[in-house]
């Protein structure tokens, strides 16, 4: 080992001591010096006050949230003053989207960034694909150009940034298109430690949506929009043909109702449904997510769903930027290296937790916050599984039934 190796491993070592994790070390001998270089790189870049953050939600149960309420405070959709209101800002250069699109897409098993799916019924147009083109109409009608960011994350990033390349921005100016990254945190087994997925590489996910302000103001992407004037944000989920990444009239409703925050909702189709849900906390709308909504919750009609469709001022996200948002755990499956067999398993059933932030976490940190409620059919038709409902073949139906080709 050279020195700069030497010092490296030293400051593995002393990394793994922090965290209780030194059986990692164990590993280490049987491996080449290149692979053991890679494993020291993934060690150093954990980051301990994060895990540490890990370890002590592992053994946390969800908040209990006493007396669930549904949020019942909805504005109806369809108003055009907002829409002209909205429309007004976009032409004064006021407004910015931003899309999401850094998750793994794992219950569809699209090879690459779910982004690049093509699911319109004809033309097969990519999920990307229609964001741009909407980007472009609202852009004309705004007489502006519009700028869209998309979130990324380690795994998809530079696939994603080919396929718009290749595609010459889908008639965008590539000046109107930015990307940032999200960050990626280890994963961790049911005994709550790190393991191997390859037999260098530590297991890590991307660490969710919810850490989206702060990479997008420690990339420069926030300080940049405020300084152009970028007043308004509107924020759209990579998997809903139907969302509007610069819907006027949600601006509008941000704008008149002098919120800091306006959602879109339309009624969860049935408890079975995977979505969060809107309910009451001291009067403000917060969401629980699907995964983590009580047995004995009970309501008398469905609760408004959280669709992932929202608009916040430049001002609220940037003091999300820097809220230390909890962490929400989730089985799952993941490859894992075993070094007996000198093999990479793949399970059959969940066999690890991953740990991500939720972006709607921040919703009870805002002063005032409004939701309007809209027709589902023309808002969200999410694509999220290979088969059955919310699959290509089902969305694909939904886009036919109001001409979307
Ligand atoms: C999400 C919402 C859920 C909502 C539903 C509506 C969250 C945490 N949950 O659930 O409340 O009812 O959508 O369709 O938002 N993503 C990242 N990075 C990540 C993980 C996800 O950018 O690390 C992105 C995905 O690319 C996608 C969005 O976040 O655009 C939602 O991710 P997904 O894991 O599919 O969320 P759902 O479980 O469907």
């Amino acid at each position: 080992m050279d020195d700069n190796s030497l010092t490296n491993y030293l400051k593995a070592q002393k990394k793994l001591k922090q965290i209780s994790e030194t059986t990692l070390l164990e590993l280490f001998s049987p491996l080449l010096k290149t692979e053991q270089e890679t494993l020291i790189q993934n060690i150093l870049s954990i980051e301990v006050k994060y895990f540490l953050k890990q370890k002590a939600c592992f053994s946390q149960e969800p908040p209990i949230i006493p007396d669930i309420k549904s949020y019942k405070s909805l504005t109806p959709s369809g108003s055009e003053e907002k829409c002209q209101l909205g429309l007004k800002a976009a032409s004064s250069g006021k407004c910015g989207a931003i899309l999401i699109a850094g998750g793994q897409g794992s219950r569809l098993g699209h090879a690459g960034p779910k982004g690049t799916f093509p699911i319109t019924p004809v033309f097969h147009k990519s999920l990307f694909q229609i964001f741009c083109e909407r980007v472009k109409q609202a852009s004309e009608k705004a007489n502006y150009d519009l700028p869209l960011a998309i979130m990324t994350s380690p795994s998809n990033d530079s696939l994603t940034r080919r396929f718009f390349a290749q595609h010459q921005y889908f008639g965008l100016k590539e000046s109107q298109i930015s990307f940032f990254v999200q960050s990626q945190i280890p994963l961790l087994d049911f005994e709550g430690h790190l393991f191997l997925n390859e037999k260098k590489q530590i297991a890590q996910g991307p660490d969710g949506n919810g850490n989206l302000f702060k990479e997008f103001k420690k990339q420069g992407l926030l300080k940049e929009w405020t300084d152009r004037g970028i007043e308004y944000l509107n924020l759209v989920l990579v998997d809903n043909p139907l969302a509007d990444p610069y819907d006027f009239e949600l601006f509008g409703e941000l704008i008149t109702s002098q919120a800091d925050l306006s959602m879109k909702t339309c009624p969860r189709l049935s408890p079975k449904e995977k979505v969060g849900i809107i309910v009451s906390q001291h009067k403000k709308p917060i969401v629980i997510e699907y995964h983590e909504i009580p047995n004995t919750a009970h309501f008398n009609e469905e609760p408004a769903a959280n669709l992932g469709l929202f608009a916040l001022t430049s001002a609220f996200a940037n003091q999300c930027a820097s809220l230390e948002l909890p962490l929400h755990k989730v089985p799952r499956k993941a490859l894992r290296f075993d070094f007996e067999v000198q093999k990479v398993i793949q399970p059959l059933k969940p066999n690890c937790w991953k740990f991500e932030a939720y972006l709607f976490d921040i919703f009870p940190y805002s002063t005032k916050s409004t939701v309007i409620s809209y027709q589902r059919e023309k808002i969200f038709c999410p694509l999220k599984n290979k088969e059955g409902d919310f699959s290509p073949n089902s969305v694909r139906k939904s886009l036919t039934a109001i001409g979307i080709q």
